[in-house]
Formats: C-alpha cells, structure tokens, sequence
C-alpha cells in the first residue's frame, strides 16, 4: 500500500480531527492529502460549525433568558422603590409630632422632649443635615417610631401658625345678606362688651361668656366671624377646630392655653372657635390617643373658659353645624351661655344673598333675581352662592357674554341634583340632624 493510499483510505472522525490537528501545528501537510480526504475534512469542518452554531444559539437563548429574568427583577425593584418613595412621603406628611431636642448623644441619636412632656431617646432621619440638629431646636417627630423627620425653622411658635390672629379677613358686613339681625346680636353680646364694658357694668348686668354660633352648613356663620373680624377695634383669634386636631397632635391643650394667654396679652380681643365639634364632641368611649388629645384640648379650653371673669376684656365665640353632638358641658353656665341660630334665609334673605354675589356677574335683562329668590327654597347661602357660579359657567360654555335666565335654570337644576345627592347621603351617615 503506498502512502497515498493510507491518507486517501476511509477515517474515523477521531482520525480525521487529529489529522487536522496535525497539519494545524505543522507536523502534517494540507499537500499530503487527498481531494475525498480533503472532502471529509471539510465535512467534518461544516459539522463542527454546526455544532458551534447550536451552541451559539443555545448560549444566546440563556442569555435571554437570564436578561429577561434580570429586567423583570429590575421592575420589581423599581416598583418597591416607588413605594419605598411614597411610604416615605406619607411619613413625611404631617400629621407629625412635636418636640424639642434637649441632648445630642450622637450625630444620628438625641434626647427629645415631647410636647405632651415625655422624654425620648430617638433617631434623626438620614436624610437631614446633622448641622440642623442642635438642643433647643423643635422638631417634627413620626408619630409612630418617634423618628425625627423635620427640623422646624426656629422662633416660629405653631400658635402662630394654628391661628389666624390680626390680620383682617376681607369679607365686610357688606358681603352678608340677610341676617341682619344675627349680626346685631352678635356685635351686641360679642363686640358691646368688649369696647363699651363701663354700659354693662352700670346697669349691673353681666355679658354672656361665650357666644355660640348654631345652623346648617354654609348659612354664613364663618362670613359673620370674618366680618366681625374685619371690622372689630379688638384683637381677633380665629382657630379652627378640625385644623387644630390634625395639624396639632399632642399640641392642642398647649395651644388653647397660649392663645387665651395671647389673647389677655392683647385685649381687648375676640377668640373665635370655627367648628368646634371638632373639638367639643360628646365625650365617648375612647380608644385611640387621637380621641384623648381631642379631649385634652377640650378639658383645656373648658379650664380656660371657667379660668376668666366676663368683661376679662376677651370675648369667646365659636361656630358649628351640629349642636346636637356638642358636649353639654360647653353649653352650662359661665361657658357657651348664649346661642345665637342662623336659619336657612327666607325668600327676602335669599334675594339679597342673590343681590350680592350677582354683583360683578354680566346679567341679561331678562334675569329676575325676585323670581329665582322664590324658587331657591331650602337653599342656604353656599348653594346660592354656587347657583351663581354655575350659571356663569352655563353661560362660559355657550359662548354668551352675559347670564341669562336659562343659565340660572340649567345651574339650579344642576343644583338641586347634587343637593339630593349630598341628602341622601347625609340620611344614609349618620342620623345627625341639624338644630
Ligand atoms: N348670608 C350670606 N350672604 C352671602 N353669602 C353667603 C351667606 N351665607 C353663606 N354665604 C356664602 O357661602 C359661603 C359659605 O358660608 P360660610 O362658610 O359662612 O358657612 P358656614 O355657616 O360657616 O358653614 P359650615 O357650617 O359648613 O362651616 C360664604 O363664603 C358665602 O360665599
Ligand atoms: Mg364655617
């Protein structure tokens, strides 16, 4: 057998590769083969390719996989992140609590006295700067781990904050319609004694303590304050009741006993309580620490409103559309002992509420503010008030440049639907009614 036979016999793959191996490291020569041998080399080449193909593709379909396995997890991250964010805004949010750093045991952990007088060790949220964070400074406190999230600018008292004090409102009597004599009433039990003490003292009478505002909502209890604001020589106090407990937790005693404090200070003055069920509710089981403060707060305001004698020079008054769920211990004697009741306005009051706020609006000729006064039965003052502004939005919407009386129409009928609605619902909440 010559050579050229052995190279051109038949091979086994495994032959066949080391052959080739071979003429890779130089030991054999491409010349010493055979055009089949060649042949079955390329075969076995094509082959090799194949394999390394599938592999490729095999390889790239994990990779796939895994990028997709990695992008879902991703997502997953980032959604966690976004809640992450969001639980972190709503600790952010107040309701916080109050506090005031008394020592700094570590740049991340100091000792805080609560506003309600308890003494903590805590921790200051990451993400404040530690130079913000010295003894004395007040602080806002998650109100569950009693992590420090805010420091509050300093000198700013929250009492200021809590009440609306001096500034002068810019609502006038001009702006009430109808309840004259609610006003008068309140001017005379309210803004009398105050300014002209010596009247009551000569005829030896005293002035009632607290005045209370009764009626249903949107009768323009808080127009007449506002009013009696703007126009009162005394300093005016508003606080509103359901702000001073969400805003104030743990701070409301501390709060009614500053501002009645501030109020003697800067008498005379007039302390008028907005929604005050808010904080005088019946006094019930309670459960939680929310309805304790609330009830601090009440205790406190009852303390301070035995604490003065009339003609103290500081006058109460408070405001509420549901008599029937106050505490009976804020209408005895020496506390709220004049109730003044707003009505829903009669036609005549309902004409000139409608007078008022149709007074910068564009009205058609045609418009007989008589004839709709007449037609707004049970209507209070707030469900005018946006009968007016619908219609001008009916009128937007036309396109007309003045409110005709097909406006008023369509905005009363829009009205009265949703007057149903909140009814209902009313009826379906709670048996509350109005006194
Ligand atoms: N007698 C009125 N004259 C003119 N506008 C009124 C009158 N009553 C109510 N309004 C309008 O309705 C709005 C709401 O009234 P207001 O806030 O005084 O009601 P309220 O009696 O305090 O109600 P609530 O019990 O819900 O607090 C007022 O800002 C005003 O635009
Ligand atoms: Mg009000």
């Amino acid at each position: 057998m010559s050579e050229m036979d052995i190279k051109s016999e038949k091979k086994s793959d495994d032959d066949l590769e080391a052959e080739l191996e071979e003429i890779e490291s130089g030991e054999g020569d491409v010349k010493d083969l055979t055009i089949e041998r060649l042949k079955e080399e390329i075969r076995l080449l094509k082959g090799r390719i194949k394999a390394l193909e599938f592999n490729i593709e095999f390889e790239r379909e994990a990779f796939e996989r895994e990028r997709r396995q990695a992008q879902e997890e991703i997502d997953s991250l980032k959604r966690e992140r976004y809640l992450l964010r969001k639980q972190l805004d709503e600790l952010l949010k107040p309701p916080l609590l109050l506090g005031e750093i008394m020592e700094i045991l570590s740049e991340r952990e100091v000792i805080v006295k609560s506003s309600t007088g308890q003494m903590f060790i805590t921790s200051v949220y990451s993400k404040l700067d530690p130079r913000d964070i010295s003894v004395g400074r007040r602080v806002a406190m998650d109100k569950n781990n009693l992590v420090i999230m805010r420091v509050l600018p300093p000198g700013k008292d929250p009492i200021v904050v809590a009440a609306e004090v001096i500034e002068r409102p810019k609502e006038t009597y001009a702006d009430i319609g109808g309840l004259e004599e609610v006003i008068e009433e309140v001017k005379e039990t309210v803004e009398l004694p105050l300014l002209k003490p010596e009247l009551f003292r000569e005829i030896g009478i005293e002035p009632p303590k607290g005045v209370l505002l009764v009626g249903p909502p949107g009768t323009g209890k808080t127009l007449i304050a506002k009013a009696v604001a703007n126009k009162t020589k005394a300093t005016f106090i508003r606080l509103v009741g359901s702000e001073l407990v969400q805003k104030f937790i743990g701070e409301g005693g501390r709060l009614v006993r500053e501002l009645f404090q501030m109020a003697r200070e800067k008498a005379p003055s007039i302390i008028f309580i907005d929604e005050i069920d808010a904080i005088g509710a019946k006094r019930m089981a309670m459960d939680t620490t929310g309805d304790r403060e609330v009830q601090r707060t009440l205790m406190q305001l009852l303390a301070e409103m035995d604490g003065f004698k009339p003609l103290e020079n500081v006058a109460i008054m408070a405001a509420t559309n549901r008599m029937d769920i106050l505490d009976e211990a804020l209408l005895r004697p020496g506390r709220f002992d004049r109730i003044i009741r707003i009505e829903l306005p009669d036609e005549e009051g309902r004409y000139q509420i409608l007078k008022i706020h149709t007074r910068g609006m564009k009205l058609h000729k045609g418009v007989n503010l008589k004839s709709i006064a007449a037609a707004t039965e049970g209507y209070s003052g707030a469900d005018i008030r946006n009968l007016c502004t619908e219609a001008g939005m009916f009128a937007i919407r036309e396109g007309k440049r003045r409110v005709t009386m097909d406006h008023f129409m369509k905005a009363k009928e829009k009205i009265d639907r949703k007057r149903e609605e909140e009814e209902s619902r009313r009826r379906i909440g709670d048996k509350g009614m109005y006194l």
